[in-house]
């Protein structure tokens, strides 16, 4: 196969970007993310703050810009996320309690309503748990109550019982870190209690902190083994050159091993176009060119 997105659809995968609004009108860019991919995520026009920028105002001009034109590209949608500690709208920063809890169950309603029945994948909740001792990250949803997820998660499914529900977060990959037992606690639970969840999103942003980890497999089996689906969300990889095109190999043959890993994203189509100031994570070089690591992807998949 000859593109990313059809390469993975050999085996029954997609192969995605994010894509972000403001750069739809740049050719290069928009040319190279319809030929290559075939699952979309709005790099951030879904989230909270660009969805509800007054409280119970909903504003999807962005977010619509992104799924009209994916949908009419035959393209899928990962929506990019329900609930989160950042990217909250000003309005819910300070808000506490149950009033806070109502507010995220409207959010939810109204955005999973939207766009209900489009969406592939809803990212129902990120980046919940705290960076080290595996337990959950401070903010104002957890103070909430430790059951804000689940009640995310069942408000979503109520919303758009079409699509499929994850949880998605960062440093989840190394099996052997808290953090990812966290993670596996929580989701094994879940499955046990019958809340609705139906897949785990794991971003994979590989750099020197969080290097691609050596059990990457075992991580992404473990938790299909609990009976979700796993998906690697916003993948980007420190580097250049021949070791990192190495590496994006590497992750490709790890998700292709799990059969329950049924999708892979890149955080971004060019190394211009990525959210990390410098370097150059990504598959396409700013000129537009693939680089190594898009030919050991494409080998791979
Ligand atoms: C990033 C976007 O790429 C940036 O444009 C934005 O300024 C900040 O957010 N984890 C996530 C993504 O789940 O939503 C983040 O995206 C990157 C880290």
């Amino acid at each position: 196969e000859s593109t990313l997105g059809a390469a993975a659809a050999q085996s029954g995968r997609y192969f995605g970007t994010a894509i972000s609004a403001s750069r739809m009108s740049d050719s290069t860019y928009i040319n190279i993310a319809n030929r290559e991919f075939n699952m979309i995520t709005a790099e951030n026009e879904m989230k909270m703050d660009a969805t509800e920028p007054s409280q119970g105002q909903f504003n999807f001009t962005n977010g619509d810009r992104i799924l009209n034109w994916a949908l009419q590209n035959g393209k899928q949608v990962r929506g990019h996320a329900l609930a989160w500690h950042s990217q909250q709208p000003g309005w819910m920063q300070n808000m506490s309690g149950s009033t806070l809890r109502q507010a995220m169950i409207n959010h939810i309603n109204g955005v999973a309503g939207h766009y209900k029945g489009k969406i592939h994948s809803w990212d129902v909740v990120n980046e919940a748990y705290a960076d080290s001792g595996g337990g959950r990250r401070d903010s104002n949803l957890q103070r909430t109550g430790n059951d804000w997820i689940e009640v995310a998660f069942r408000t979503a499914r109520a919303a758009d019982p079409g699509a499929k529900l994850c949880y998605n977060d960062y440093n989840t990959d190394n099996w052997t870190w808290a953090k990812t037992q966290g993670v596996y606690n929580m989701v094994k639970d879940f499955k046990a209690r019958g809340v609705p969840i139906d897949c785990v999103g794991f971003q994979s942003h590989f750099n020197s902190g969080s290097p691609y980890p050596s059990n990457y497999r075992t991580t992404l089996q473990n938790f299909a083994d609990l009976g979700v689906d796993v998906q690697i969300t916003e993948l980007d990889i420190e580097g250049s050159g021949t070791t990192q095109a190495e590496t994006y190999r590497k992750v490709v043959q790890d998700c292709l091993a799990v059969t329950r890993c049924n999708g892979i994203t890149v955080w971004g189509v060019r190394d211009t176009d990525s959210w990390r100031a410098s370097g150059t994570p990504l598959l396409f070089d700013g000129n537009g060119n693939k680089k190594a690591a898009y030919t050991a992807t494409l080998e791979a998949l």
